[in-house]
């Protein structure tokens, strides 16, 4: 097998594209041959050690993919050889196979793309948690999503609208939201011109949104929570610009609001049959055609560095796929 090696997480350029034995899984895992593996925000933290999760070196980087199970371990019955997955392990993606705990894959229905699925459990998955559990979001509220025009964000618009809100979305390119608007979104902010606060105003009638959904943080912040609505709930979903914003506390005194914390990750050990019943709707509602992963654009493995690039630098629309 081949795989991109992190030796010493120094940077984006501190991986290798290496030849290692291929591993035989032990009791309780499977073997996957990878067809697709998808880049999330954190894989870009992980090989700079500025992730929260900060596996011990040698480690392949890549939280998320599908594929084909190529052998199974001791004790595995419910998946067998042949039989697509998509799975999201945290590591080992970023390469030609990987060994992942039988328990945290995904049997594939027939006909699901494995670009698609690797592109679905954590935006999807985070974003429902987000939108529907923590924010509690309901039909004709109205949901701001910041980043909107990213892997989690062009998940959260479609979710909202499932959900039957009105969706306000803001992204930072004319281009990205021509994007949101496709994806359903009611209305879209360039958020790089003009004023956010008098936008958001603008948008929501004088009211503001009832839930603000940010992975981004930095500077959008604290104007995105000025403008929320009485009762509001803030998603703090992530902080992809960099800084972690502060809030004065008077704010949310002020509007009767919320400050959510989410975290799915911990959400799926915590609570999994929630976590489970979540993920069978997500299916459902992907079956039904409602849902879709954003597809930026699928390149090969071999072209990581290229992956990773694109990503820092915010040109990605949706998701980034690696194939094999
Ligand atoms: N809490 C959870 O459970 C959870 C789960 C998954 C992901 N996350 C977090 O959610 C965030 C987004 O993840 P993602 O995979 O959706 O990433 P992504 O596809 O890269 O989207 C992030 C968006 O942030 C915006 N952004 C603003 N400043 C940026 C900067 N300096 N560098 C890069 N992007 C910047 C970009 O949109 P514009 O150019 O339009 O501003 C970009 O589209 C990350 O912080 C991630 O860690 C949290």
């Amino acid at each position: 097998m081949h795989a991109w090696l992190c030796e010493n997480p120094t940077g984006l350029d501190s991986v290798q594209w290496k030849e290692l034995p291929t591993p035989q899984p032990k009791a309780g895992e499977v073997l996957i041959e990878i067809k697709a593996a998808s880049l999330n925000f954190p894989d870009i933290l992980i090989v700079q050690n500025k992730y929260q999760f900060k596996p011990p070196p040698p480690f392949v980087p890549g939280s998320e993919y599908a594929g084909i199970v190529a052998a199974v371990g001791e004790g595995v019955t419910h998946l067998k050889p042949g039989q697509g997955v998509a799975c999201l392990t945290g590591t080992g993606g970023f390469a030609t196979h990987a060994i992942a705990p039988a328990a945290l894959c995904m049997p594939l229905p027939q006909g699901f793309p494995f670009a698609d699925a690797a592109a679905f459990i954590m935006t999807y998955a985070t974003s429902h948690h987000a939108l529907l559990d923590r924010g509690q979001l309901k039909a004709g509220e109205t949901a701001l999503v910041l980043g909107a025009a990213g892997g989690v964000g062009t998940a959260a618009i479609q979710i909202a609208k499932v959900a039957g809100a009105r969706v306000v979305a803001a992204a930072s390119s004319d281009e990205k939201c021509e994007l949101c608007k496709a994806q359903g979104a009611d209305i879209a902010i360039n958020y790089s011109q003009g004023n956010l606060r008098d936008a958001i105003k603008e948008a929501t009638g004088g009211k503001g949104p009832d839930v603000i959904y940010d992975p981004v943080g930095g500077e959008f912040a604290e104007p995105a929570f000025r403008s929320i609505a009485w009762r509001g709930r803030y998603l703090v979903v992530g902080f992809a610009a960099g800084p972690i914003p502060s809030l004065p506390l008077n704010l949310p005194l002020l509007k009767g609001a919320a400050i959510v914390g989410v975290f799915w990750g911990d959400f799926s050990r915590r609570e999994p049959k929630a976590n489970a019943a979540m993920m069978a709707e997500l299916a459902g509602w992907y079956a039904q055609g409602k849902i879709k992963p954003v597809i930026d654009r699928q390149m090969p493995m071999a072209e990581l560095k290229a992956a990773y690039e694109r990503m820092g630098s915010r040109a990605v629309k949706g998701k980034l796929v690696l194939v094999n």
